[in-house]
């Protein structure tokens, strides 16, 4: 390989590698892809260094990369066919960590060789300490007997989860999964709601993110035509609303509100026309959080043309493909007249 190419990783849900794939090469001058080392991880190579591929990505000039979930740099490639190999693979990689200091640790163990702990170990034997705080994150790789690694900052690897991948501890009291949908977006985008403020749940049936929007204090107008879950009929800050979203907006002569979440199953298309219908209803610093659901086919091109859809009524702060999305895309939007805000 050129002395000049460098490489790094990068993971997508599998079924939208491909979509990944033209994100990243429409954005990177001369980079293209490796190899797959697993459906979801591919290697790129690149003439830019780490940093510079990290800016170009998320320079401010367009939307950062909807369904590029994580990347980290390639600084060093080992073959590791057996354990001492890896031991002393692990040896060089402590290096790249800054010497004296601490660093958090982000290990792919594909494998399953036991990396996290060897390398941690290495790590503290020369006085380097593993800190999951650290701005600093060597992340490592170790797929099919080969070793990658490199250092980073966090905010250079779009997002500070190994590999992008949030996950959340079942709680008790939780009525979907589809929860994790919204606490991953909120923390993700670090949205924040405002303290007893009021929000419209558009599909909020059985009510997990009606149930999330409450822990955080706001009241809820729920819209669906089925049922909520039981726990929740009975909680006087929720107003269950047992219609469809065109019946409720084409009747709710109410104030207007501080959220409008919509999870409702249904064409990208259809289901964004709708959110525009409501633009008028979301308060001039409100935020409207949805889910674009993606058929099995074409996901970038229906992607792209809700969006634009959306344009028309408000301003896209955020649109990725997070952890917790299945066939989907999690879409945040605020009021056009609070561009700068
Ligand atoms: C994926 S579920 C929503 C899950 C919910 N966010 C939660 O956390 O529990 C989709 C919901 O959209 C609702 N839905 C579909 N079309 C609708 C419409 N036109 N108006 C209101 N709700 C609709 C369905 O009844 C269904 O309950």
């Amino acid at each position: 390989m050129h002395s000049d190419t460098k490489r790094f990783l990068f993971t997508a849900q599998a079924p939208a590698a491909p979509c990944a794939v033209n994100e990243l090469i429409q954005r990177l001058p001369n980079a293209r892809l490796e190899t797959w080392l697993r459906p979801d991880l591919g290697l790129f190579t690149t003439s830019l260094p780490f940093p510079e591929v990290s800016r170009l990505l998320q320079d401010g000039t367009s939307l950062p990369p909807i369904f590029v979930r994580h990347i980290c740099p390639v600084d060093v490639c080992f073959s590791t066919p057996d354990a001492s190999a890896l031991t002393a693979a692990c040896a060089d990689v402590a290096l790249l960590a800054p010497a004296g200091g601490a660093c958090c640790v982000q290990v792919r163990d594909v494998d399953g060789a036991g990396l996290f702990p060897l390398l941690c170990q290495t790590l503290k034997d020369i006085g380097i300490l593993p800190d999951v705080q650290s701005s600093c994150v060597l992340s490592a790789t170790l797929c099919d007997g080969i070793l990658y690694a490199g250092v980073s900052s966090v905010e250079e690897n779009l997002s500070p989860f190994v590999g992008g991948a949030r996950r959340y501890a079942h709680k008790d009291g939780m009525i979907s999964r589809a929860e994790c949908k919204l606490m991953e977006a909120t923390e993700l985008f670090s949205l924040h709601f405002p303290k007893d403020g009021t929000a419209l749940d558009l599909g909020a049936a059985p009510g997990g993110w009606t149930r999330v929007l409450r822990t955080k204090g706001l009241t809820v107008h729920a819209v669906d035509p089925a049922l909520l879950s039981a726990p929740l009929q009975a909680d006087l800050g929720i107003i269950h609303h047992r219609q469809t979203a065109q019946e409720f907006l084409r009747s709710w002569d109410g104030a207007s509100f501080d959220l409008i979440v919509n999870d409702m199953k249904m064409d990208a298309k259809e289901s964004a026309r709708i959110l525009c219908g409501a633009q008028s209803l979301l308060a001039p610093d409100g935020l409207a959080i949805m889910t674009l659901k993606l058929p099995r086919q074409h996901w970038q091109k229906l992607t792209n043309e809700t969006l634009r859809l959306l344009e028309g009524s408000y301003r896209i702060r955020n649109a990725r493909q997070l952890y917790h999305n299945r066939s989907e895309v999690t879409v945040v939007l605020s009021q056009r007249t609070g561009e700068n805000s």
